[in-house]
Protein backbone atom coordinates (compact mmCIF):
# COMPACT_ATOMS: atom_id res chain seq x y z
CA UNK A 1 0.00 0.00 0.00
CA UNK A 2 1.36 3.42 -0.34
CA UNK A 3 -0.12 6.82 0.06
CA UNK A 4 0.87 9.75 -1.96
CA UNK A 5 -1.63 11.56 -3.46
CA UNK A 6 -1.07 12.51 -7.02
CA UNK A 7 -2.52 16.10 -6.60
CA UNK A 8 0.73 16.65 -3.95
CA UNK A 9 2.96 17.05 -6.95
CA UNK A 10 4.08 20.07 -8.86
CA UNK A 11 5.39 17.63 -11.53
CA UNK A 12 5.94 14.36 -11.63
CA UNK A 13 9.21 13.20 -13.49
CA UNK A 14 9.10 8.74 -13.98
CA UNK A 15 11.64 8.18 -11.50
CA UNK A 16 10.38 10.20 -8.53
CA UNK A 17 7.19 8.89 -9.28
CA UNK A 18 8.38 5.13 -8.81
CA UNK A 19 9.82 5.75 -5.62
CA UNK A 20 7.45 7.87 -4.03
CA UNK A 21 5.26 4.74 -4.79
CA UNK A 22 7.34 2.93 -2.18
CA UNK A 23 5.62 0.96 -0.26
CA UNK A 24 5.01 1.28 3.63
CA UNK A 25 6.44 -1.97 4.12
CA UNK A 26 10.21 -1.13 2.29
CA UNK A 27 9.92 2.44 3.85
CA UNK A 28 9.39 0.79 7.37
CA UNK A 29 11.90 -1.90 6.85
CA UNK A 30 14.87 0.77 6.03
CA UNK A 31 13.81 2.64 8.53
CA UNK A 32 14.32 -0.43 11.12
CA UNK A 33 17.59 -1.26 9.14
CA UNK A 34 18.78 2.42 9.51
CA UNK A 35 18.21 2.23 13.75
CA UNK A 36 19.65 -1.23 13.97
CA UNK A 37 23.03 0.08 12.02
CA UNK A 38 23.19 3.41 13.23
CA UNK A 39 23.89 2.25 16.91
CA UNK A 40 26.74 0.34 15.91
CA UNK A 41 29.94 2.47 16.35
CA UNK A 42 32.15 1.58 13.29
CA UNK A 43 28.75 3.69 11.20
CA UNK A 44 30.40 6.62 13.17
CA UNK A 45 33.33 8.88 12.23
CA UNK A 46 34.37 8.50 16.12
CA UNK A 47 36.58 11.77 17.30
CA UNK A 48 36.32 13.12 13.81
CA UNK A 49 34.01 16.49 15.11
CA UNK A 50 36.99 18.70 15.30
CA UNK A 51 35.49 19.30 19.30
CA UNK A 52 38.96 17.56 20.74
CA UNK A 53 40.74 20.52 18.92
CA UNK A 54 39.04 23.04 20.92
CA UNK A 55 38.59 23.70 24.51
CA UNK A 56 37.12 26.56 26.61
CA UNK A 57 38.72 28.51 29.22
CA UNK A 58 38.45 28.13 32.41
CA UNK A 59 37.37 30.76 34.77
CA UNK A 60 38.45 30.28 38.06
CA UNK A 61 36.49 32.74 39.94
CA UNK A 62 32.92 33.02 38.21
CA UNK A 63 30.82 35.84 40.06
CA UNK A 64 28.07 33.45 39.84
CA UNK A 65 26.27 30.41 41.97
CA UNK A 66 26.09 27.45 40.24
CA UNK A 67 21.55 27.60 41.32
CA UNK A 68 21.56 30.44 39.43
CA UNK A 69 22.47 28.72 35.78
CA UNK A 70 19.73 28.96 33.72
CA UNK A 71 19.90 26.60 30.15
CA UNK A 72 16.82 28.84 29.02
CA UNK A 73 16.84 29.91 25.62
CA UNK A 74 15.36 32.17 22.48
CA UNK A 75 14.99 30.23 18.81
CA UNK A 76 12.77 31.09 16.48
CA UNK A 77 11.26 33.39 18.41
CA UNK A 78 10.05 30.94 21.29
CA UNK A 79 11.07 30.93 25.19
CA UNK A 80 12.53 27.35 25.57
CA UNK A 81 13.64 25.90 28.48
CA UNK A 82 16.91 24.47 27.02
CA UNK A 83 18.87 25.00 23.78
CA UNK A 84 18.54 20.81 23.74
CA UNK A 85 16.97 19.32 20.60
CA UNK A 86 16.41 15.45 19.71
CA UNK A 87 17.37 15.17 15.93
CA UNK A 88 14.94 14.16 13.68
CA UNK A 89 15.44 10.20 13.37
CA UNK A 90 11.51 8.11 13.23
CA UNK A 91 8.41 9.72 12.41
CA UNK A 92 5.43 8.28 14.60
CA UNK A 93 4.51 4.75 12.51
CA UNK A 94 5.00 1.32 12.19
CA UNK A 95 7.75 0.27 14.21
CA UNK A 96 8.60 3.65 15.64
CA UNK A 97 5.54 4.88 17.02
CA UNK A 98 6.54 4.03 20.54
CA UNK A 99 9.70 5.31 19.86
CA UNK A 100 8.78 8.41 18.76
CA UNK A 101 6.07 9.04 21.81
CA UNK A 102 8.79 7.87 24.13
CA UNK A 103 11.29 10.55 23.17
CA UNK A 104 8.11 13.37 22.76
CA UNK A 105 6.87 12.54 26.14
CA UNK A 106 10.77 12.88 27.70
CA UNK A 107 10.92 16.28 25.38
CA UNK A 108 7.69 17.42 27.42
CA UNK A 109 8.94 16.75 30.62
CA UNK A 110 12.46 18.01 29.95
CA UNK A 111 11.72 20.93 27.72
CA UNK A 112 13.82 19.84 25.45
CA UNK A 113 12.46 19.96 21.21
CA UNK A 114 12.17 17.52 18.41
CA UNK A 115 12.92 16.93 15.01
CA UNK A 116 10.29 13.99 13.76
CA UNK A 117 11.53 11.71 11.11
CA UNK A 118 11.17 12.19 7.36
CA UNK A 119 7.37 11.90 6.70
CA UNK A 120 7.69 11.18 3.48
CA UNK A 121 5.44 8.35 3.70
CA UNK A 122 2.70 10.22 5.26
CA UNK A 123 1.86 12.51 1.88
CA UNK A 124 -1.28 12.36 1.24
CA UNK A 125 -2.20 9.83 4.44
CA UNK A 126 -5.29 10.89 6.14
CA UNK A 127 -4.47 8.62 9.08
CA UNK A 128 -1.29 10.50 9.99
CA UNK A 129 -3.17 13.30 11.50
CA UNK A 130 -4.76 10.55 13.98
CA UNK A 131 -1.57 8.81 14.69
CA UNK A 132 0.48 12.29 15.72
CA UNK A 133 -2.68 13.43 18.04
CA UNK A 134 -2.38 10.62 20.21
CA UNK A 135 1.50 11.96 20.51
CA UNK A 136 0.78 15.20 21.01
CA UNK A 137 -2.11 14.10 23.60
CA UNK A 138 0.98 12.95 25.43
CA UNK A 139 3.24 15.88 24.84
CA UNK A 140 0.81 19.06 23.81
CA UNK A 141 3.67 21.48 24.58
CA UNK A 142 6.66 20.50 23.09
CA UNK A 143 8.08 22.34 19.56
CA UNK A 144 7.96 19.52 17.46
CA UNK A 145 9.86 20.24 13.91
CA UNK A 146 8.31 18.49 10.71
CA UNK A 147 10.79 17.00 8.28
CA UNK A 148 11.08 16.04 4.74
CA UNK A 149 13.96 15.16 2.12
CA UNK A 150 15.29 17.84 -0.07
CA UNK A 151 14.49 15.49 -2.92
CA UNK A 152 10.60 14.72 -2.05
CA UNK A 153 10.46 18.88 -1.46
CA UNK A 154 11.52 19.58 -4.86
CA UNK A 155 8.74 18.12 -6.99
CA UNK A 156 5.46 18.86 -3.95
CA UNK A 157 3.11 21.76 -3.69
CA UNK A 158 3.16 24.07 -0.64
CA UNK A 159 -0.06 22.55 0.33
CA UNK A 160 0.93 19.40 0.32
CA UNK A 161 4.23 20.30 2.39
CA UNK A 162 1.86 22.44 4.77
CA UNK A 163 -0.22 19.64 5.39
CA UNK A 164 2.28 17.38 6.51
CA UNK A 165 3.18 20.28 9.27
CA UNK A 166 0.15 20.51 10.29
CA UNK A 167 -0.65 16.68 11.16
CA UNK A 168 1.76 16.96 13.99
CA UNK A 169 1.35 20.78 14.78
CA UNK A 170 4.79 21.79 13.83
CA UNK A 171 6.57 24.56 14.92
CA UNK A 172 8.84 24.44 11.74
CA UNK A 173 9.80 22.45 8.66
CA UNK A 174 13.34 20.85 8.50
CA UNK A 175 14.35 20.05 5.04
CA UNK A 176 17.50 17.29 5.07
CA UNK A 177 20.49 17.34 2.77
CA UNK A 178 22.13 13.84 2.07
CA UNK A 179 23.86 13.79 -1.18
CA UNK A 180 25.94 11.19 0.04
CA UNK A 181 22.91 8.74 1.65
CA UNK A 182 21.07 8.81 -1.50
CA UNK A 183 23.54 7.61 -3.76
CA UNK A 184 25.13 5.19 -1.21
CA UNK A 185 21.15 3.79 -0.83
CA UNK A 186 20.67 1.44 -3.92
CA UNK A 187 17.15 2.16 -3.55
CA UNK A 188 18.18 6.36 -3.13
CA UNK A 189 16.64 9.52 -4.63
CA UNK A 190 19.85 11.65 -5.88
CA UNK A 191 17.18 14.28 -7.71
CA UNK A 192 18.59 17.50 -6.27
CA UNK A 193 18.08 20.11 -9.36
CA UNK A 194 16.17 22.88 -8.59
CA UNK A 195 16.31 22.21 -4.53
CA UNK A 196 17.37 25.82 -3.86
CA UNK A 197 14.52 27.15 -5.51
CA UNK A 198 12.16 24.52 -3.89
CA UNK A 199 13.32 25.75 -0.76
CA UNK A 200 13.07 29.33 -1.75
CA UNK A 201 9.42 28.38 -2.59
CA UNK A 202 8.59 27.26 1.02
CA UNK A 203 10.42 29.56 2.92
CA UNK A 204 8.26 32.40 1.57
CA UNK A 205 4.89 30.16 1.29
CA UNK A 206 4.26 28.30 4.58
CA UNK A 207 3.50 29.53 7.27
CA UNK A 208 6.11 28.82 9.26
CA UNK A 209 9.84 29.15 9.69
CA UNK A 210 12.27 26.67 7.40
CA UNK A 211 14.83 25.12 8.79
CA UNK A 212 17.43 23.21 6.61
CA UNK A 213 19.82 20.21 7.93
CA UNK A 214 22.46 17.95 6.50
CA UNK A 215 22.55 14.47 7.79
CA UNK A 216 26.12 14.31 9.22
CA UNK A 217 28.16 16.06 6.31
CA UNK A 218 28.11 19.47 6.96
CA UNK A 219 28.14 22.80 5.40
CA UNK A 220 30.81 25.11 3.29
CA UNK A 221 30.38 28.95 3.41
CA UNK A 222 28.74 29.08 0.46
CA UNK A 223 25.80 26.90 0.63
CA UNK A 224 25.19 28.45 3.80
CA UNK A 225 24.97 31.84 1.98
CA UNK A 226 22.88 30.73 -0.61
CA UNK A 227 20.44 29.11 2.13
CA UNK A 228 20.56 32.37 4.32
CA UNK A 229 19.23 34.22 0.81
CA UNK A 230 16.89 31.70 -0.15
CA UNK A 231 15.10 32.66 3.68
CA UNK A 232 15.59 29.64 5.71
CA UNK A 233 15.65 31.17 9.16
CA UNK A 234 18.11 28.26 10.59
CA UNK A 235 20.58 25.80 9.52
CA UNK A 236 21.30 22.86 11.40
CA UNK A 237 25.01 21.85 10.62
CA UNK A 238 24.93 18.22 11.24
CA UNK A 239 28.58 17.72 10.38
CA UNK A 240 31.13 14.84 9.90
CA UNK A 241 32.11 13.76 13.53
CA UNK A 242 29.28 11.43 14.02
CA UNK A 243 26.79 9.40 12.59
CA UNK A 244 27.75 8.59 8.60
CA UNK A 245 25.02 7.52 6.59
CA UNK A 246 27.31 6.86 3.75
CA UNK A 247 28.65 3.91 6.09
CA UNK A 248 25.13 3.09 7.60
CA UNK A 249 23.74 2.62 4.09
CA UNK A 250 26.90 0.71 2.41
CA UNK A 251 26.28 -1.58 5.47
CA UNK A 252 23.12 -2.35 4.56
CA UNK A 253 24.41 -4.41 1.77
CA UNK A 254 26.32 -7.13 1.45
CA UNK A 255 29.67 -7.43 1.74
CA UNK A 256 31.70 -7.40 -1.50
CA UNK A 257 28.33 -5.12 -3.29
CA UNK A 258 29.03 -2.13 -4.71
CA UNK A 259 26.94 0.10 -2.32
CA UNK A 260 29.79 -1.41 0.29
CA UNK A 261 32.63 -0.43 -2.14
CA UNK A 262 30.96 3.20 -2.62
CA UNK A 263 30.66 3.96 1.07
CA UNK A 264 34.18 2.15 2.14
CA UNK A 265 35.58 5.32 -0.34
CA UNK A 266 33.70 7.86 0.78
CA UNK A 267 33.78 6.64 4.68
CA UNK A 268 35.47 10.10 5.51
CA UNK A 269 33.17 12.20 3.28
CA UNK A 270 31.94 15.18 4.71
CA UNK A 271 33.04 19.08 6.88
CA UNK A 272 33.65 18.07 10.76
CA UNK A 273 31.03 19.86 12.75
CA UNK A 274 33.32 22.92 14.29
CA UNK A 275 34.40 23.44 10.59
CA UNK A 276 30.67 23.48 9.48
CA UNK A 277 29.91 25.98 12.61
CA UNK A 278 32.60 28.35 11.59
CA UNK A 279 31.59 28.36 8.18
CA UNK A 280 28.06 29.04 9.68
CA UNK A 281 29.77 32.14 11.47
CA UNK A 282 31.34 33.72 8.65
CA UNK A 283 27.79 34.52 6.94
CA UNK A 284 26.30 37.58 7.75
CA UNK A 285 22.33 37.64 7.81
CA UNK A 286 19.07 37.11 10.18
CA UNK A 287 19.25 33.15 10.54
CA UNK A 288 20.16 31.21 13.75
CA UNK A 289 22.96 28.53 13.67
CA UNK A 290 22.25 24.98 15.36
CA UNK A 291 25.06 22.74 16.34
CA UNK A 292 25.03 19.01 15.64
CA UNK A 293 26.39 15.99 14.23
CA UNK A 294 28.61 13.69 16.69
CA UNK A 295 27.73 15.58 20.15
CA UNK A 296 27.88 13.12 22.22
CA UNK A 297 28.58 14.91 26.33
CA UNK A 298 27.41 18.17 27.41
CA UNK A 299 30.69 19.71 26.89
CA UNK A 300 30.20 19.12 23.08
CA UNK A 301 27.07 21.27 23.53
CA UNK A 302 28.54 24.01 25.44
CA UNK A 303 31.77 23.99 22.34
CA UNK A 304 28.99 24.10 19.91
CA UNK A 305 27.35 26.88 21.63
CA UNK A 306 30.26 29.25 22.16
CA UNK A 307 31.12 28.32 18.13
CA UNK A 308 27.96 30.43 17.70
CA UNK A 309 24.66 27.59 17.98
CA UNK A 310 21.74 28.35 19.45
CA UNK A 311 20.38 25.15 19.73
CA UNK A 312 22.00 21.48 19.98
CA UNK A 313 20.75 18.15 18.54
CA UNK A 314 21.75 14.91 19.65
CA UNK A 315 20.44 11.97 17.35
CA UNK A 316 22.20 8.76 18.14
CA UNK A 317 22.85 8.80 21.67
CA UNK A 318 19.73 9.91 22.77
CA UNK A 319 18.14 6.65 20.05
CA UNK A 320 20.74 4.33 22.36
CA UNK A 321 19.65 5.78 26.08
CA UNK A 322 16.01 5.67 24.79
CA UNK A 323 16.05 1.95 23.12
CA UNK A 324 17.22 1.17 26.85
CA UNK A 325 13.97 2.67 28.36
CA UNK A 326 12.33 5.43 29.72
CA UNK A 327 14.84 5.65 32.68
CA UNK A 328 17.76 5.36 30.90
CA UNK A 329 16.32 8.51 28.55
CA UNK A 330 15.84 10.51 31.51
CA UNK A 331 19.31 10.15 33.07
CA UNK A 332 20.69 10.69 30.03
CA UNK A 333 19.01 13.87 28.90
CA UNK A 334 19.75 15.17 32.89
CA UNK A 335 23.59 14.06 32.61
CA UNK A 336 24.04 16.23 29.67
CA UNK A 337 21.90 19.51 31.10
CA UNK A 338 24.73 18.79 33.87
CA UNK A 339 27.11 18.74 32.00
CA UNK A 340 25.98 21.38 30.09
CA UNK A 341 25.80 23.44 33.40
CA UNK A 342 28.55 22.74 34.53
CA UNK A 343 30.46 24.34 31.56
CA UNK A 344 28.82 27.67 31.61
CA UNK A 345 29.83 27.83 35.49
CA UNK A 346 33.02 26.80 34.60
CA UNK A 347 33.20 29.44 32.01
CA UNK A 348 31.34 31.91 33.88
CA UNK A 349 28.56 32.07 31.93
CA UNK A 350 25.16 31.95 33.09
CA UNK A 351 22.75 30.98 30.11
CA UNK A 352 23.36 29.43 26.65
CA UNK A 353 23.39 32.90 25.45
CA UNK A 354 26.43 34.33 27.33
CA UNK A 355 28.52 31.76 26.38
CA UNK A 356 27.27 32.76 22.90
CA UNK A 357 28.32 35.98 23.14
CA UNK A 358 31.82 35.72 25.09
CA UNK A 359 34.17 36.75 23.55
CA UNK A 360 37.73 34.63 24.42
CA UNK A 361 36.09 31.59 25.79
CA UNK A 362 37.10 29.46 22.63
CA UNK A 363 41.27 27.92 23.06
CA UNK A 364 42.42 25.80 19.94
CA UNK A 365 44.82 23.50 21.44
CA UNK A 366 48.26 23.08 20.16
CA UNK A 367 48.73 20.24 17.10
C1 LIG B 1 18.10 6.13 13.28
C2 LIG B 1 18.28 7.48 12.65
C3 LIG B 1 17.38 7.91 11.69
C4 LIG B 1 17.52 9.18 11.11
N1 LIG B 1 16.58 9.63 10.23
C5 LIG B 1 16.61 10.94 9.82
C6 LIG B 1 15.53 11.50 9.08
O1 LIG B 1 14.55 10.82 8.77
N2 LIG B 1 15.61 12.81 8.73
C7 LIG B 1 16.71 13.60 9.08
O2 LIG B 1 16.73 14.80 8.79
N3 LIG B 1 17.75 13.06 9.74
C8 LIG B 1 17.73 11.78 10.14
N4 LIG B 1 18.76 11.26 10.87
C9 LIG B 1 20.01 12.05 11.00
C10 LIG B 1 20.13 12.79 12.34
O3 LIG B 1 19.10 13.71 12.52
C11 LIG B 1 21.49 13.50 12.46
O4 LIG B 1 21.56 14.57 11.57
C12 LIG B 1 22.70 12.60 12.23
O5 LIG B 1 22.45 11.27 12.67
C13 LIG B 1 23.94 13.11 12.97
O6 LIG B 1 23.71 13.21 14.36
P1 LIG B 1 24.35 12.16 15.42
O7 LIG B 1 25.81 12.09 15.13
O8 LIG B 1 24.02 12.75 16.76
O9 LIG B 1 23.67 10.84 15.19
C14 LIG B 1 18.63 10.01 11.47
C15 LIG B 1 19.54 9.56 12.46
C16 LIG B 1 19.37 8.32 13.05
C17 LIG B 1 20.37 7.87 14.10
Amino acid sequence: MSFLSTSAFLERPENVLKESYESVSQFEGRKQDHIKLSLDDRNEALGLTGFESIQLTHEALPNLNFEEISLKTKSLGSNCQTPFLVSSMTAGHGGSAHLNSLLAEACERRGWRMGVGSQRRELGDPQAQKEWAQVRKKAPNVEIFANLGLSQIIYLTPESVQEVIEALQGKALIIHLNTLQEVVQPEGTPYFRGGLQAIERLAKKLSCPVIVKETGCGFSTSTIRHLVEAGVAAIDVSGFGGTHWGRVEGDRNPEGSRSQKLAKTFSHWGISTVQSLLNARSVPGDFEVWGSGGLRNGLHAAKAIALGATVVGYAKPVLKAALAGERALDEFMDLLELELKTALFCTGCSTPGDLRESEEVVKWRSQ
